[in-house]
């Protein structure tokens, strides 16, 4: 079986092929990758000779280089985590999201329906729903929660949802959907909260926290989410959405002071700094339906797989430190140079 994956020298489609690789040696994967600011080739620099993988430079949104590669590989199953992921960088320019994001998932289904496959698989987000209220704790986001979306991020990502399914409906498309909750492990772009804190505790650097530090997130390891998605793609029914989340809610500042201890620094670098425009307050996933109907339940509890993230950025810096450089220094000091 051949399997595209979109999106692959990116934090979790890397780990997505990683564990492909490791657990389905039969499959032939062709990663597809347009090596964004977020791609990273030197993550996948390990994998490049392995016999069943091969890379591919190109952006989903180019219809006649999509179609080509259909033509010559004719795969099976195409996972989609190709996307501008990042809220911040949609707050600060929408554009690039509605592209990658919406047209992007459009040209790959048409490929699909042009050339034929077993299963569309679309990585999407539990920010679709919106958020929850602070003080609703008894509330979670179910497959039925309606969409109700507050960064241009995730109306990009729910417009691509919609479009999925309308593709399943009026065309056939085999397609599945699943709707994660934040992830955090290896290869995470030091833009997004656990690794930039991580990296500046590293440095002596402030911690910019936004607001009151008081917005919860549901935390998921990234081989969960992996886990998850080879379940829906191999046994999920076709047209069903499936949410993933490990029931692990925790409070920004709680992350953050955790981070701090771990590293063995003091809590003055937290720096309180404006708040995001739109902030969601709360992401809490239900993820009865995956466990119910795949048997799935996330491994690692979040007191271990902080840890071993923590150990591996600690481990690790020759991935991050390149990154951490140019243009990152640009949209750090444009996104936090005057907050
Ligand atoms: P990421 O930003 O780390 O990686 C995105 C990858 O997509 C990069 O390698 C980038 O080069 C590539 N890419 C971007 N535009 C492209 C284009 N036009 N054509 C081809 N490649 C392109 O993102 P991530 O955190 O790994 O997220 C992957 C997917 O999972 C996204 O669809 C995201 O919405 C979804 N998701 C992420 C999380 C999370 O916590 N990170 C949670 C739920 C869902
Ligand atoms: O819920 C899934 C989503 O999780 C994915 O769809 C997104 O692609 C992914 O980026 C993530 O979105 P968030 O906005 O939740 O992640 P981020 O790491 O950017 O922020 C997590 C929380 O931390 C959020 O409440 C904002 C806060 N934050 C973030 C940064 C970067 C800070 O307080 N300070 C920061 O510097």
């Amino acid at each position: 079986m051949t399997m595209i994956v979109t999106g692959g020298a990116g934090f979790i489609g890397s780990n997505f092929i990683f564990y492909q690789l490791k657990t389905h040696p039969e499959d032939r994967i062709v990663c597809v990758d347009k090596l964004t600011y977020a791609g990273n080739l030197s993550t996948l620099a390990p994998i490049m000779e392995h016999p069943k993988f091969r890379f591919v430079r190109l952006d989903i949104c180019d219809r006649e280089g999509v179609y080509a590669l259909f033509e010559e590989e004719k795969p099976d199953i195409v996972v989609n985590f190709a996307a501008e992921s990042h809220v911040d960088r949609s707050i600060e320019d929408p554009s690039v999201f509605l592209q990658t994001n919406v047209i992007g998932t459009s040209v790959l289904m048409d490929a699909c329906r042009k050339y034929g496959i077993v299963r569309y698989h679309q990585v999407s987000t539990d920010e679709v729903y919106g958020d929850l209220p602070l003080d609703r704790p008894d509330l979670f986001f179910t497959e039925t929660t309606p969409i109700h979306t507050s960064s241009p991020y995730s109306s990009s990502k729910a417009g691509a949802d919609l479009l999925v399914q309308s593709y399943c409906r009026t065309f056939g498309l085999p397609a599945t959907i699943s709707r994660c909750s934040n992830n955090y492990g290896p290869y995470h772009f030091p833009e997004k909260l656990i690794p930039l804190m991580i990296i500046n505790c590293l440095h002596d650097k402030p911690l910019p926290v936004y607001g009151e530090g008081l917005n919860v997130r549901d935390w998921l390891y990234v081989e969960d989410h992996c886990k998850a998605i080879d379940l829906v793609i191999r046994k999920g029914r076709v047209g069903e959405v499936y949410n993933i989340g490990g029931h692990n809610e925790m409070r920004n500042i709680d992350i953050v002071k955790l981070i701090v201890h771990t590293l063995g620094k003091s809590e003055d670098l937290i720096t309180y700094v404006t708040d995001r425009k739109g902030h969601d307050l709360r992401y809490a996933i239900d993820p009865t339906k995956i466990h119910d109907e795949l048997g799935w339940l996330p491994e690692t509890k979040f007191a271990d797989g902080i840890q071993k993230t923590i150990q591996w950025y600690l481990e690790h810096r020759d991935w991050w430190e390149p990154i951490i450089s140019g243009a990152y220094m640009g949209y750090y000091e444009r996104m936090y140079g005057n907050r």
